[in-house]
């Protein structure tokens, strides 16, 4: 008999509930939401309020919350959202103290229970964080992945098309490199459905999209008081759909680079096929000189807090 995917979701706040609803709603799996056992209540009360939007709805998927690891044993998909979000005038970098031991909590409770699931993390300071997970779990880099190129590209995206003046879903465009002020949208790749950026937006409008793309996170932040979570979750699920229904979407990820793009023992934001087998291939762009330049800064950028967590 075929049995439902199972798909366990670490951390029951903000991104962590809009996860549950739309991996229920697309009808991806059973859903557990996971949260610390002082949270139990709030993830459990979460968990049937979801279930019982299935009746309005119509979803089939169950959806349970827990505060046991137990119960995600033999988990599909894991995505992890368990720490702190960023207030306003904090960098993500800043949450390294706080979400670093529970990174590695999670991390070594999804060795035990869950050690072949596809992990997406989404915990911030992103890069280092999803680093540290694939160093406590030592799980194939296939296997280990972390949103933000699809939510940083989400965000130019939507910049571009409204200053163009054309659909949303006729932009194509990525954004590379780590999840901080300097990631790296790729204008050599931006297109309005093949035809050049370069024909629609001047230069300098394009110079302060960028900009506001880079800061998107913390202009959220600063409005909302906290992180944003509609399209982050959105962004995550795309990776988890890609994954669970082996579709081989070319998708921004932070993946783990072992030599591709010249760096070796990092994640950054690259362009993934991910299908089945997790990250099938890691596409390497023909990047221009000053794209090299900002990907090799993000890059020092990233690396830098990764030192930080190793020394931790
Ligand atoms: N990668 C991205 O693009 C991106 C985008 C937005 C937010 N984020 C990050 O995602 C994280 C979650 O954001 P949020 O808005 O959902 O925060 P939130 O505070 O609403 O939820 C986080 C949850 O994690 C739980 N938690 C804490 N320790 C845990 C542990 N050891 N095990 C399991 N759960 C634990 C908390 O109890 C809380 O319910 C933050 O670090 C935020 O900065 C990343």
């Amino acid at each position: 008999m075929a049995t439902r995917k199972k798909i366990g979701l670490i951390g029951a706040g903000n991104i962590g509930g809009e996860l549950a609803r739309l991996c229920a709603a697309d009808e991806l799996g059973d859903v557990w939401l996971y949260d610390i056992p002082q949270k139990e209540n709030f993830a459990k009360g979460k968990a049937l309020d979801l279930e019982q939007n299935s009746a309005v709805i119509g979803y089939d998927s169950n959806i349970r919350g827990t505060a046991n690891w137990a119960d995600l044993e033999g988990a599909d998909v894991i995505i992890v959202t368990a720490g702190i979000p960023r207030k306003p005038g904090q960098s993500r970098d800043d949450l390294v103290a706080t979400n670093l031991p529970i990174i590695r909590d999670v991390a070594n409770n999804a060795k035990k229970y869950c050690p072949n699931a596809l992990a997406i993390v989404i915990s911030n300071p992103l890069d280092a964080m999803v680093y540290e997970y694939k160093r406590v779990t030592g799980c194939p880099k296939e296997k280990v992945i972390g949103m933000a190129g699809v939510l940083d590209s989400a965000r130019f995206q939507l910049f571009l098309a409204r200053e163009a003046g054309v659909s949303i879903k006729d932009v194509r465009a990525m954004v590379l490199g780590g999840h901080g002020d300097d990631m790296v949208p790729i204008l050599s790749a931006c297109t309005i459905n093949a035809v050049p950026i370069q024909n629609f937006i001047a230069k300098e409008k394009l110079a302060a999209i960028i900009d506001r793309t880079r800061k998107g996170g913390g202009e959220i932040v600063n409005l909302m008081g906290t992180s944003a979570y509609y399209a982050p979750a959105s962004s995550a699920v795309a990776m988890a759909k890609a994954y669970l229904n082996d579709q081989k979407r070319l998708l921004a990820c932070a993946a783990y680079l072992d030599g591709e793009y010249g760096y070796k023992d990092l994640f950054i934001g690259v362009p993934c096929v991910i299908g089945g087998k997790g990250v099938e291939k890691i596409v390497e762009l023909p990047l221009s000189e000053e794209e090299k330049a900002m990907l090799k800064k993000s890059a020092a950028s990233v690396q830098a807090v990764v030192d930080v967590v190793k020394k931790g």
